[in-house]
């Protein structure tokens, strides 16, 4: 997600879950190619599984930059064909790729010859006028003949039409049986739903009729539910009991990007959606926004934020207590 899940953000979120696979900001393709790459594409190799997602809609031009990405190391490539922004529009990649499925198998195939690690696309279930079935269901079918190991789906349409981006995440409606149906239609071929998804258990609930569930803002606001990712989904331990102990491990990697002459804030401004629920997390988050904004600021702003938290329970009130 644009903004969030820089490379400091996932490191947090590698904490939390050893097994999830997380994804880059979207990279356009030019900025691959053109850029400062260390700074755009650069990871910790504690992030593995991760995977870059590009946005682009020229075939030689994407190839390249995925082969630069696998060359860093990525272990997929991601095309994205869902984000509805104006400045992607114009640049004729996003969602408004959806109208255009022939290209975006040229795209796919020029990648997955490129690269030998897995290339998957990120698409919505249609834009503006388009009717969802056949619109998704003609799109999945060509980027799968292209050779897309994967398709994720956002599950509602796009309004490029008169909708911000913002309100493009939570106006248009959701259709979870749409992606379902388009699974019966794929069944040796892997389908993730992606949307609207607020916790663990209701991701889990798609996971008898579909291969995977992407979390966005659910997983970035409340990322502590992540901790009950690798235990209940993967069968595997947690890899920290709590939010505290996830802190107490990121200290490691803040400190050393301090030394680097980084600013606590860059890596704290991931850390807000911590603790919601438990005393002392309003004043946690407080800290957070007040005093580790400020150049110089260190680690015992952290640690000084962290203790003003209840370890307590989780911190139900007695309304909530009484109706639970
Ligand atoms: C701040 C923000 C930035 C986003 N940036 C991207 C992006 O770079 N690439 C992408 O495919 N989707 C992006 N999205 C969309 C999310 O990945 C996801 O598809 C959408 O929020 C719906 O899923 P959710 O309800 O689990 O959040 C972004 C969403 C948000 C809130």
């Amino acid at each position: 997600m644009m903004d969030w899940t820089d490379r400091r953000c996932r490191a947090f979120h590698r904490i939390l879950t050893r097994r999830a696979r997380l994804y880059t900001e979207m990279v356009t393709a030019d900025a691959v190619v053109f850029g400062p790459r260390d700074r755009l594409i650069g990871f910790d190799a504690s992030e593995h599984p991760v995977a870059l997602q590009l946005g682009g809609a020229e075939p030689a031009r994407l190839a390249e930059a995925a082969r630069i990405g696998a060359g860093f190391g990525y272990d997929e490539i991601n095309l994205n064909c869902g984000c509805p922004s104006d400045r992607v529009q114009s640049g004729r990649f996003g969602a408004c790729l959806m109208r255009e499925p022939g290209l975006v198998a040229e795209c796919v195939a020029a990648m997955a010859a490129a690269v030998d690690v897995p290339v998957t696309v990120k698409c919505r279930i249609g834009v503006d006028e388009q009717e969802p079935q056949p619109a998704l269901f003609a799109f999945a079918d060509k980027v799968k003949a292209a050779g897309a190991a994967a398709l994720i789906v956002h599950a509602r349409k796009a309004w490029l039409e008169g909708l911000s981006p913002k309100d493009n995440r939570s106006i248009p409606p959701l259709d979870y049986a749409l992606v379902h149906a388009l699974k019966r239609a794929h069944a040796h071929w892997p389908i993730i739903l992606n949307g609207g998804l607020a916790d663990l258990d209701a991701a889990r609930a798609h996971l008898d009729q579909l291969d995977g569930v992407m979390l966005g803002r659910a997983a970035y606001q409340n990322p502590e539910l992540l901790i009950r990712v690798d235990p209940e989904l993967f069968d595997g331990p947690a890899p920290v009991a709590d939010g505290f102990e996830a802190i107490e491990a990121f200290m490691t990697v803040v400190a050393r990007g301090l030394e680097r002459g980084e600013r606590l804030h860059d890596y704290t401004r991931h850390l807000h959606g911590l603790f919601a629920g438990r005393p002392g997390a309003r004043a946690y988050r407080q800290v957070l926004a007040t005093e580790a904004v400020k150049r110089g600021a260190g680690l015992g702003v952290l640690r000084e934020a962290v203790r003003l938290v209840s370890r307590g329970g989780a911190g139900l009130d007695f309304k909530q207590a009484a109706v639970a």
